[in-house]
């Protein structure tokens, strides 16, 4: 009897752990980013629908960007970044439009606002 207990509660333990495991791995942990092959795949004409300065998405080397919170961040005058909204900006953000590249604390701070992969010939 003890013994029938013993393995029973062995055997809940493990299957508790088991579902633990399976439930952790399938989900990412809450502020880990999405995996990119899970991410919406968006075509050009989608991000050209967000071209304004209260809804700015942009195309950066085959990424897909919501930036409307960043804009009032950038440390430039408006003008310099809004043109870019609802566009591929790959150029633009890889020279500023002056021939000098963004920061790595700027590539770290883009990271944070991909919403998703560029749809190709879109
Ligand atoms: C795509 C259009 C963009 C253009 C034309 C542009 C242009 C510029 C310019 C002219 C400067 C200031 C002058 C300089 O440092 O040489 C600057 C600085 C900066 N920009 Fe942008 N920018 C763009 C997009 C972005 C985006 C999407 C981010 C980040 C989410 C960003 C983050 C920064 C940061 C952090 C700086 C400070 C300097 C540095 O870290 O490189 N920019 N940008």
């Amino acid at each position: 009897m003890t013994r029938k207990l013993f393995l029973l509660a062995t055997g809940l333990f493990w299957l508790v752990v088991l579902g633990v495991w399976a439930a952790s791995s399938r989900s990412p942990a809450p502020g880990e980013a999405t995996p990119v092959r899970a991410m919406k795949r968006l075509p050009l004409t989608e991000v050209a629908r967000h071209s304004s300065a209260g809804d700015c998405w942009m195309a950066i080397h085959g990424k897909v960007y919501d930036l409307t919170a960043y804009l009032p961040d950038h440390p430039t005058r408006p003008s310099v970044i809004l043109p870019w909204c609802g566009k591929e900006a790959s150029e633009a953000y890889r020279t500023k439009t002056k021939g000098r590249p963004h920061s790595a604390e700027a590539d770290r701070l883009l990271a944070g606002y991909q919403i998703g992969v560029l749809e190709e010939g879109k």
